[in-house]
Order: structure tokens, then sequence, then C-alpha cells
């Protein structure tokens, strides 16, 4: 059985893709310090796969647990997702976000060294893009221009990542650059669970429609898109932990810095979001027009070409699929893991 170790296995992304790789003949290792997720999602795992994984409660940042994981398994590969994601948050605290997400993924990277894994697979972000002039973007269009520490952070592990694999020719190093996941296992038993006031539109909608929220601000209704709302590219989380066992089957064992974007190439505006939703779950979501969020791009989509034709995956679900997916797991865990 091929084990990879996944840090940030217990979050939102890494558990579904937890699921996805043991269907697939994986056998995922979890590394979690549980800063932003509930011991309760190793269950959910093993009762949706049949196979409860190894867990490791700790930190990336802790040299001699990873040395010891390294040490007691045979690791194939590292799926890296551990890090902060809050954009907003991230400003207020930049050094919590370069010390997690920059220096938490060099001293990974270090200890794999000296492990001899040779096999990195490491969450970014579409953020890493800034606003191109033009749509789609592709993974040749410029990197950089960030506007937030947590964005910045992402950019700077790319280029670390980048310089680490110039350096040692021999190593696979893949930037997977995902778009907006969205959605929940199609059981309704594992999805995203947000502490606090959720930053992010899908899981705003959703506790309003379960009744947790009164109504949802929507940031701004005159940008230059169809309808005067932000466009994002929305990926249904299923279809983002398939991109990973496609990337673990396709790439992670050929050395080279592979990048790709994981996205749908669909924009959706936020009002074409909410009727999704409302379709969905059988009544509307209240809402009011506000002013715009300070950072926010107006819009937002990924080529898709070179994850199709070198990873062989192409995502399939749509915005209807996420709402009524998210709506299941949002219903059945209105306070998400805390009952
Ligand atoms: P999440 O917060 O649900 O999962 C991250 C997990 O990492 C959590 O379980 C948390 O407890 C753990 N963690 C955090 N710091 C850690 C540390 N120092 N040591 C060990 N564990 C630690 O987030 P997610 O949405 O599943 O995102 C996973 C990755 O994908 C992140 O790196 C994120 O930046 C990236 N990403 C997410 C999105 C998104 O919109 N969700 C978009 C682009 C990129
Ligand atoms: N929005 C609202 N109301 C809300 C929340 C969001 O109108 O309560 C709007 C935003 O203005 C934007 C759209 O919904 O137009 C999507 O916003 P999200 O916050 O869900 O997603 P973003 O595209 O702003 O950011 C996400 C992740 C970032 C990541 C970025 C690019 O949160 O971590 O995608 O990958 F960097």
């Amino acid at each position: 059985m091929k084990k990879i170790l996944v840090t940030g296995g217990m979050g939102y992304i890494g558990s579904h893709t937890c699921v996805q790789m043991i269907e697939a003949g994986f056998t995922p290792i979890i590394l979690d310090n549980l800063a932003n997720s509930k011991p309760e999602v190793l269950l959910r795992i093993a009762r949706l796969s049949g196979h409860k994984p190894m867990f490791y409660e700790g930190d990336v940042r802790d040299r001699r647990l990873l040395d010891q994981i390294f040490s007691e398994h045979q690791i194939e590969s590292v799926i890296h997702f551990a890090g902060l994601k809050a954009v907003g948050e991230s400003v207020l605290k930049p050094f919590e976000y370069y010390d997690n997400n920059v220096y938490g993924s060099l001293v990974l990277a270090d200890v794999m060294r000296q492990s001899g894994v040779k096999s990195l697979i490491f969450s970014s972000s579409a953020t890493v893009y800034g606003e191109p002039e033009t749509m789609p973007i592709d993974e040749s269009f410029t990197t950089g221009a960030v506007t937030n520490p947590y964005g910045r952070s992402k950019y700077m592990v790319e280029e670390c990542l980048r310089d680490i694999q110039q350096a040692a020719p021999d190593l696979s190093i893949a930037l997977l650059r995902y778009f907006n996941p969205v959605g929940a296992h199609p059981s309704g038993l594992i999805g995203e669970d947000p502490q606090g006031i959720p930053n992010n539109l899908m899981p705003f909608i959703a506790q309003v429609a379960v009744g947790r929220r009164e109504s949802l601000s929507i940031f701004g209704d005159d940008y230059l898109t169809a309808d005067g709302t932000g466009v994002r590219d929305y990926i249904h989380v299923m279809d983002l932990a398939d991109g990973h066992i496609a990337t673990l089957k396709a790439v992670a064992q050929t050395a080279g810095l592979h990048i790709f974007n994981l996205g749908t190439g669909k924009g959706s505006s936020v009002l074409e979001m909410v009727k999704a939703f409302e379709e969905a779950c059988g009544h509307p979501i209240p809402y009011q027009i506000c002013p715009r969020r300070g950072g926010d791009i107006s819009e937002c989509w990924a080529a898709t070409d070179k994850a199709a034709q070198l990873l062989g995956w192409k995502a399939s679900r749509s915005i209807e699929q996420m709402s009524a997916d998210t709506w299941h797991w949002q219903s059945k865990n209105p306070n998400g893991y805390e009952q």
C-alpha cells in the first residue's frame, strides 16, 4: 500500500482527499494540530471509507515529530494542506501566517530532504495570480501581485519550492493552485465547518439557509460583470480531491516542478450562487447589497487544459450539485462537527 503523509488532513479539503485516496488504494497518514479542525473528522473518514487513517496530532513545524513519522513509515509522497487560510485574519496576524505557512513548509521540505522523501504536493491558491487583465487564467500567467499576507505566504512558498526543486532536480514538486473550493461529500458526513463568522460565500449562504444567520451581505453589485456581482470559479471539493489523486498517479513520481490550476473553467456570480442554493434548500436566501470588500477582485476563472492533458483530470460537478451537497451537509450538521 502506498503511504502518503497528509498534513492538514483533518481539514476541509484534506478530509475529502483522504476519503478519495483510500478509495483509490492509497494509505493516508494524517498530521494535523487541530488548529482548525475537530477529532470527530477522523471517525467520519473511517465511517465513509472503512479505514481509519493513522493520525498524529501535532504541528508541521515540529521537526522531531516529522522525523519520527518519516522513520516509522515508508512515505511515498507528502500532500501539504496544513496552514492558515483566512485572508482578513492574515492582515491582523502576519507573523502567524508566515510562521505556519512559510516556515512550516520549509521545515517539512528540510525533513523530507533528510529522510530521502522526494515527492511533495503543495496546496497553493489562485490568489497568487492577483487580478490578471484577461481570463481564463493559465499556469503561465505572472504570479506575485498578491494583496495580503495569506496570499503572499502562498506565493513565497511557491517560490521557495521552485528554488528547492531547481537545486535538487530529482525531486517531484507539484504546486496545485485551487480556485474556489465549495460543496461537501454527497453523504453529508463531512464538509466545511468554519469557526466563527464564515469569511467565504458558500458557508455563509449555507448558515443563512439553515437559520444560523439572518441574511447574506453581498459585497458589491457594481463590478463590470454580467449582473454586477463578483465572479469566481467554484469547484466541488470532491472534484478537487480527485485532482489530488490524479496528481499522485500522473506526476508525483516524475522529477520536476509541476504547476496546475484546479478549477472548472467556468465563472459564476454571487447572485447565481445564491439562486443555485435557493433551489437546493427550497426557500429564499435573504440578502442585502453592501459596499465592495477591500482587496476583492472582480472576476477570476481557470484555464483547465493543462490539467486535462497532463493529469487526465477534469472537474465535472455543477454549481447545482455543489449547492445540493453543501445543503445536505449543513442541514444534517447545523452546527458542523459540534453537535
Ligand atoms: P482547513 O483549515 O480546513 O484545513 C487546514 C488544516 O491544517 C486544519 O485541519 C488545521 O488544523 C491544520 N493546520 C493548520 N496549521 C497547522 C500546523 N502548523 N501544523 C499542523 N496542522 C495545521 O483549510 P482547507 O480549506 O482544507 O485548506 C487546505 C489548504 O488549501 C490550505 O493550505 C489552504 O491555504 C489551501 N487553499 C484553500 C482554499 C479554500 O478556499 N479552502 C483555497 C486555496 C487554497
Ligand atoms: N462574498 C459576498 N459575501 C460574503 C462572502 C463573499 O458577497 O459574505 C463574495 C465576494 O465578494 C466574492 C465572492 O463572494 O465576490 C467569493 O468570495 P469568497 O470569500 O468565497 O472567495 P474569494 O475568491 O474572495 O477567496 C477565496 C479564498 C482565498 C483564496 C481565493 C483565491 O477564500 O483564500 O479564493 O483562491 F485566496
